[in-house]
Parts: structure tokens; C-alpha cells; sequence
């Protein structure tokens, strides 16, 4: 092939995944990959010159239908990469040559690796969120992005005329995973990784479904801005931000050269440990008259530059694909890989989600795939080698009866599932680990290995079984690894169990979606267990913390009854809700933000939820109260802009009735 064609088939390539990475958020090869292409193209256009319609010159992709669209006053560029020393002292260099200066004083910060936005405030009220969109033009997402607690809806502090103001929307690794967790129980169609979770929230037209999803962000750069706006360095702009209560990230760094790269370093060994994923550093030039002299060049600015980290990602091979059964019944496929290390942890399962995700990857038994994982992000397989494939390859049997007891399998939508409940072993299995855990029946002296033996040895057919232990109390004390002891305890554990709460019995039964908050809700609203069970849909809709979803799994949990729960009833005895003498604070809605003197913020929430009310953790039009202590910070502004009620320490007591 000619350079000039494997450019035209490079800018063709990028073209189309730079498509599905900006608008399509389905990208089909990794960073590190996209990176490596990228490279390749700028290289060949150095040799043979540019095209102005060339990818490298242009950034992003068309914004897409739906949104409101937006021009930026100052186009959202791109930033140019090293991946080394090396190339960082070049980066120096070139900009030691255009200006006059013996030292430059860099700002290094991560790279976060989410979506691009840009907030313009007016008059200190912010009007505008955009994304990037293809750099000119963006989307309109401002109601999307109100949905975040903590970034302030007015600014007092050095406010311009307009200020346009660049950041990253993300999710914390924890809720990412949370929300996939939750789409997943669903039925849904689970996030490949956090940024795309972000891109296809963000750009959700539906802000009920956003405001559910706890979207977070940091701002790092100014965009346009009208000439009142005296802000002189970077180090500067941080003021203008943190004076601002606007949400910045603190692993910043100051200094020449050498200091940057060695806090690139530090990035880099940190990176694990975030909550959030990064993909490398930026560097920037601190200060903005140096920036100005150096000007762009095509997308990019000459001041920044982004220090790429190698991607955590690893090629292996697959072993298999099997399917494994949860306690909900939900069939799911994962591959058997080679071990690979990534990050520290060796990986050699690796979930495929479901048959969706299956046909998504067209991947085959000895398939070279590429596995990534990210901080205590679930690994994923992002992409299946195609190109290496040389006819041993095996297609995947998704299977027509349950791998653990043979019921024939229905699929419902883009999962399969065994219906078989509590007759599946794998089920039962599952849902037993659930019924004695900590947070539900709370048993001591249960876990894996002796929840196999039980479930084994047929001691334990239904949950209500757990009860009736006692009776094969000799072949227990005789089972080998578990001593005399251990089995007495276990037995005082679980008559201890027998009186349980209705709230944590309700948490306990393992109704899809209602986890603990939920069960709390419907302890406090129904008060006793047969109510609940014979609750009907619209009796179910009546509470605020309720949806469709919800409402409907706890019907069908009751009618379906796939645990025996009149023989569990027989076993246990529960205590009905008591409004603790005190209800007083009965379906309030109640955020806490800063910190107090008396209490730390658990015993605030654990006193509430005693009293009936329900603790949140961000400001709604729907949040009743805030009690705020010393350095509240956003949610105590935007309490105030909603016109929550306001609660400071030295009247908790009495708000409390403590
Ligand atoms: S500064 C003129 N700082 O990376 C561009 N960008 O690949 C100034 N990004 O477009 C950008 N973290 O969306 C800057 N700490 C950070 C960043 C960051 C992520 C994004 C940003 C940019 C893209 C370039």
C-alpha cells in the first residue's frame, strides 16, 4: 500500500472511531490502540504533509440529534501526547524557543478520563452546560448537569460579565460499578467502563434516570471569557475556583521541569488508589500571559500537554466461556482466561454480562481478547483480537438447560434465565449467602465452605431450613473442619436470628432491588409483615421512595414466593415496626453536609432513621431539611438557592429531640 493510502485508510479509521467513541460512546478499540493509529497518521502526515480535513486537524465528532446544540465561545481543543521523558523534554524545548524566558513553571494534574463539558456562568448564575461536542459546537445538557450536588448554581466571588469554565464529567468507581449492578438486576444493558457510563448518562434525555446516577466532576481549564475576568495563572484560576466553592481536584502540582515529571510519576503510582479513572497527566504552562504567546497549533494548545500512562490492559487467551447461575436465576456467561496480571491483581474470570455482550464481542473459545481493569473496577473484556484468529477457535455454546440443575433455560430479552428458584441449587446457594450476611440475618459462623456442605448434604432446602438445624446437630459436629465449637455457636447465632426486625427481614427476603433502604421505607410505611405481603401495586406506589420497578418485583416476589415463605414465618417470630416512641421525623427528607462537634455524621444519620426520617446524600427540590455543620460547602449554597429548611448544630438537639 502507498503512504498516501494508508493515510486515506488511517483518517477513515480514525474518522469512524472517533464516531463511536464521541457520539456513538460504543468505542471498539482502546485508548492505547486509538492512540497508536492516531500516531501512526501524524507521523505519515509529517512526511507527506497534512490534509486541513484530516482527523488530527479536526477534534471530536458532530454533536448528534436530541440536544439543544451550542456554539463555545472558545473552540474545546484537544491536547497533544508524550508518553515518555524523552518526548516531555522536546515539549520543553519547543516552547523554550518561542519565548524569552530562562525557567518555566508547569502545573501537573491527572488526566480524567470522562467527557468533556463546559459550564458558562453570566453574571455569576450558572446559564450553560455543553459538551464538547466537535469542539465548536456542543450539546446543551444543563438540566443533566444540575444534578450534581456540588457544582454551584451562582459564583460571588471575581464574577465576570461570562466566563466559560472546562471540565470532565465522571463517575466515581464505586458508583459506576453500583449502577451497572443495578442495571444488570434490571435487565439492562450494563457500562463497558466509567467514561462511557458518563457519556451515555450525560447525554440521557431523561433526568429522572440522571438524577439517579451520581455524576461527578472536577474543572481544570478556562475556556472563553469577557476581559473583567483578571485571572493571571493557572494557580490563580484554582483560586478563582476553590473562592468559588467550584469542584477542583487537589493532586496539583507546581514547578519546573524536573518537578513535573517526577509528579507525573507520582500520578502514575497513585492511579490504583483513585476512585476515579485517569489516563495519564496534563501538563500546563502556569502562567497565562506564556500561555497566550504560544498560541495553538491546529487543535492543540503549545502550553499543555498530556503525558499518557500505558493503558492497564493486557492480551490473553480464552480458556472457555461458562455460564454461572445467580440467586435471582439470572444466567450469566464469563470467560476462563489465561491468568494475566493487570494492576496488580491477577485476573483469570472475567464476566461476559449477557448474550448481548456475547454477540457484541463475537468471542470464541481461544480467542485472543484483550482484558482491562481499572482500580476496583470489574475487568472487562474490551475487545476480542480478530486478526490473530488461525482456525481453533471454537464458537461459545450458550447453553439450553441450567449448568447447576438442568431446567430448561428462557430468555428473557438479552439475558437467560432458570426459572427453577430455590430447586437450582446455584440459586439457593446464592440466596442463602444472602439471607444469613451480615446486613440481613447477620448468623455468625456461616461462609462458603460450610454453606456448601449444608446445601450438599440436603440440610438446607429452603431458608426456612436454616431453623431446623439442630436436628442433624451430630452429623455436624462430625463434619471434618468444623469442631464441636464452632457448631454450638453457630446454633446460638442463629436462635438468635429467630426475632427479627421487620426491616431487616424484609432485607433479608432478597426482593430484587429492595436492599436496605428500601426495606426501611417499607417496614416504616407498612409497620407489619402481612400488610406488606398483601400490599397491592398502587398501595405500593404510595411511597416516595417506591418506582414501577420496584413495586412490581415485591408483588411478584410475593406471588411467585420462590422461597417457602410460610415455612420460614413458622421458623421466626417478628418484631413488628415500632416508630421508636418517636416518628416525629417520619418520611423527612434530611441531607447532612459539613462537621460537627457532638456527632460524627453516622450518629446524625443512624439518630434519624430511629426517628423515621430518611437520610440523603444530595440536595433535591425533594430534600426537606439540611443539617449543616463547620465548613459546609456546596450542598449548604444549594440548599439555600432551593429553599430547603436550614438546620445548623447549635439547634440539632431540638430538631433532633435529643
Ligand atoms: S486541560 C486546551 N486538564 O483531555 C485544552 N484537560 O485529550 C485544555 N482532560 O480536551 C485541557 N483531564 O477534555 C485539561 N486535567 C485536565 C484534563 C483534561 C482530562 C481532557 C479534556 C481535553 C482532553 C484532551
Amino acid at each position: 500500500m502507498s503512504v498516501k493510502d494508508e493515510i486515506k485508510k488511517l483518517q477513515k479509521e480514525i474518522e469512524r472511531h472517533n464516531f463511536l467513541y464521541h457520539s456513538e460512546d460504543n468505542p471498539e478499540i482502546s485508548d492505547a490502540e486509538f492512540d497508536a493509529l492516531y500516531q501512526r497518521l501524524k507521523s505519515l502526515e509529517a512526511e507527506q504533509g497534512e490534509s486541513e480535513d484530516s482527523p488530527t486537524k479536526t477534534v471530536g465528532s458532530k454533536p448528534s440529534k436530541g440536544f439543544e446544540k451550542h456554539q463555545h465561545l472558545k473552540p474545546m481543543l484537544s491536547l497533544s501526547n508524550v508518553f515518555n521523558d524523552e518526548e516531555f523534554k522536546k515539549f520543553e524545548e519547543r516552547i523554550l524557543k518561542r519565548v524569552n524566558v530562562n525557567k518555566i513553571i508547569f502545573a501537573v494534574e491527572p488526566k480524567f478520563d470522562g467527557i468533556g463539558i463546559s459550564l458558562t456562568y453570566e453574571d455569576g448564575i450558572l446559564t450553560k452546560a455543553v459538551t464538547r461536542g466537535d469542539g465548536e459546537v456542543g450539546e446543551v445538557v444543563t438540566e443533566n448537569i444540575k444534578t450534581i450536588a456540588k457544582i454551584p448554581h451562582s459564583i460571588s466571588f471575581n464574577v465576570p460579565k461570562i466566563v466559560e469554565l472546562r471540565g470532565e464529567i465522571f463517575f466515581n468507581l464505586d458508583d459506576f460499578n453500583s449502577i451497572n449492578r443495578s442495571i444488570e438486576k434490571d435487565g439492562g444493558k450494563v457500562f463497558i467502563n466509567p467514561r462511557n457510563a458518563a457519556a451515555g448518562t450525560l447525554r440521557n434525555l431523561d433526568s429522572e434516570v440522571v438524577k439517579k446516577r451520581p455524576l461527578n466532576i472536577f474543572l481544570y481549564a478556562l475556556g472563553g471569557f469577557s476581559d473583567d475576568l483578571k485571572i493571571e495563572s493557572h494557580k490563580d484560576f484554582l483560586i478563582f475556583l476553590k473562592k468559588n466553592n467550584l469542584p477542583n481536584n487537589d493532586l496539583i502540582t507546581f514547578g519546573d521541569a524536573i518537578t513535573a515529571s517526577n509528579a507525573v510519576k507520582k500520578i502514575l503510582d497513585s492511579r490504583e488508589a483513585l476512585n476515579y479513572e485517569i489516563d495519564g497527566a496534563v501538563v500546563k504552562v502556569n502562567d497565562f500571559n506564556l500561555q497566550e504567546k504560544l498560541g495553538f497549533v491546529s487543535k492543540a494548545p503549545r502550553w499543555a500537554v498530556a503525558w499518557k500512562f500505558p493503558a492497564s490492559e493486557k492480551f490473553s487467551k480464552v480458556n472457555d466461556v461458562l455460564f454461572s447461575v445467580g440467586r435471582t436465576g439470572i444466567v450469566t456467561p464469563y470467560a476462563t482466561i489465561e491468568p494475566v496480571l493487570i494492576s496488580g491483581a491477577n485476573i483469570s474470570n472475567v464476566t461476559l454480562h449477557n448474550l448481548d455482550e456475547l454477540k457484541r464481542l463475537d468471542i470464541k473459545v481461544n480467542d485472543t481478547v484483550l482484558v482491562k481493569r481499572a482500580g476496583d473496577v470489574i475487568p472487562q473484556i474490551t475487545k476480542v483480537n480478530q486478526d490473530v484468529r488461525n482456525g481453533s477457535e471454537t464458537p461459545v455454546k450458550v447453553p439450553e438447560f441450567c449448568p447447576s440443575c438442568g431446567n430448561k433455560l428462557k430468555e428473557e430479552g438479552p439475558f437467560l434465565r432458570c426459572d427453577a428458584g430455590m430447586n437450582c441449587p446455584a440459586q439457593l446457594f446464592g440466596y442463602f449467602e444472602h439471607f444469613v450476611s451480615r446486613k440481613a440475618m447477620n448468623i455468625d459462623g456461616l461462609g462458603y465452605k460450610i454453606n456448601i456442605h449444608l446445601i450438599n448434604l440436603g440440610y438446607v432446602k429452603k431458608v426456612a431450613d436454616l431453623f431446623k438445624l439442630k436436628q442433624h446437630e451430630a452429623e455436624l459436629k462430625n463434619l471434618e473442619g468444623f469442631g464441636e465449637k464452632s457448631i454450638d455457636n453457630l446454633f446460638a447465632s442463629i436462635d438468635n436470628a429467630r426475632k427479627p426486625k421487620l426491616e431487616t427481614l424484609i432485607n433479608a427476603l432478597g426482593i430484587p432491588e429492595v436492599g436496605e433502604t428500601t426495606a426501611s421505607s417499607l417496614a416504616r410505611h407498612f409497620k407489619e409483615f402481612p400488610k406488606l405481603r398483601s400490599a397491592s401495586f398502587e398501595d405500593l406506589m404510595q411511597l416516595d421512595s417506591i418506582g414501577e420497578v420496584v413495586a412490581k418485583n415485591i408483588i411478584e416476589f410475593f406471588k411467585n414466593d420462590p422461597i417457602g415463605i410460610d415455612e420460614l414465618l413458622a421458623q421466626i417470630e417478628i418484631e413488628n415496626y415500632i416508630a421508636s416512641g418517636d416518628s416525629h421525623l417520619d418520611g423527612i427528607k434530611i441531607v447532612i453536609t459539613g462537621s460537627f462537634s457532638e456527632f460524627s455524621r453516622d450518629e446524625l444519620k443512624d439518630i434519624i432513621k430511629s426517628k423515621g426520617g430518611i437520610p440523603s446524600s444530595s440536595i433535591s427540590s425533594n430534600t426537606d431539611y439540611l443539617l449543616y455543620g463547620e465548613k459546609a460547602g456546596s450542598k449548604y449554597k444549594k440548599a439555600i438557592e432551593l429553599g430547603v429548611e436550614l438546620i445548623d448544630e447549635t439547634k440539632i438537639k431540638d430538631f433532633l429531640k435529643i
